[in-house]
């Protein structure tokens, strides 16, 4: 089995309303997109990276990357971007890690997680994390329709592992029928009705979408930026 990780950063971040695609924000000195690059790179279990860039920011990470990973140009949709990267791995990757730049801290033990199931011979292993507030359904009004049973739902992180073949069979299809409704690689993997796998993900693998995302990043950054062990949130007391 050979792992290749695809890095999507090529989104124009417009609701981080940093004026500059949301992979290059400076996050404690580095752009968002190294903190999850360092983090792929360092794992022994990942091969090869491909980090898919704004296609204006191609030379600059490049530079950024130093070697670690191949850089290409992304596409109007996450869904362009990731068929990008899928193409410019090499051959011999037989299973593919996507992961969302956007989601800088996340921990190896979640690409370990992801990696384990795919040696374990799963076609598809997503991380996911249970839903704690109350889900309600409401109308064009803000009228609640209903409360949905939040037992049996999930949030979704990255990185999403698959098979190689499946994941591309998956994007063919995805790309032939409208799909705009599906905003993940499992999803248009469960659209080819193959089996998603969840294992445990991590808060720390949280999307940073708004500014207020931006400000928790920088301050739970700030431990590894500084050369310190990252720590667990204090409970307060509460065990
Ligand atoms: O927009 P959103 O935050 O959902 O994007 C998730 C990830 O997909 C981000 O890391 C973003 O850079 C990437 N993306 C991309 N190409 C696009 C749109 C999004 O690589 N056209």
């Amino acid at each position: 089995m050979t792992i290749g990780a695809i890095i999507v950063a090529a989104g124009s971040g417009e609701r981080l309303g940093a004026g500059r695609s949301k992979a290059l924000v400076d996050l404690h000195g580095r752009p968002i997109v190294d903190w999850s690059l360092s983090t792929f790179a360092d794992h022994p279990g990942v091969e090869v990276i491909v980090v898919v860039a704004p296609s204006d920011a191609v030379d600059e990470l490049t530079a950024g990357a130093a070697g670690r990973a191949l850089v290409v140009p992304g596409g109007a949709t996450r869904q362009d971007s990731v068929q990008a990267g899928l193409s410019a791995l090499p051959a011999q990757v037989s299973h593919v890690l996507v992961h969302d730049a956007a989601r800088p801290l996340v921990p190896p033990e979640v690409i370990s997680s992801v990696i384990a199931a795919l040696h374990a011979g799963l076609d598809a292993v997503i991380p996911v994390l249970p839903v704690i507030d109350t889900i309600k359904r409401v109308d064009a009004n803000g009228v609640v329709q209903a409360t949905v049973d939040r037992a049996s739902l999930r949030t979704v992180q990255t990185p999403q592992g698959f098979r190689r073949d499946v994941l591309v069979a998956a994007h063919r299809c995805g790309h032939e029928r409208e799909r705009s409704t599906i905003t993940d690689d499992a999803g248009l993997v469960e659209a080819i009705g193959r089996v998603v796998q969840t294992v445990p993900g991590s808060e720390l693998a949280f999307k940073i979408t708004t500014p207020h995302d931006l400000q928790l990043a920088y301050r739970l950054a700030g431990p590894w930026a500084y050369g310190a062990e990252p720590t667990q949130p204090r409970t307060g007391g509460l065990s």
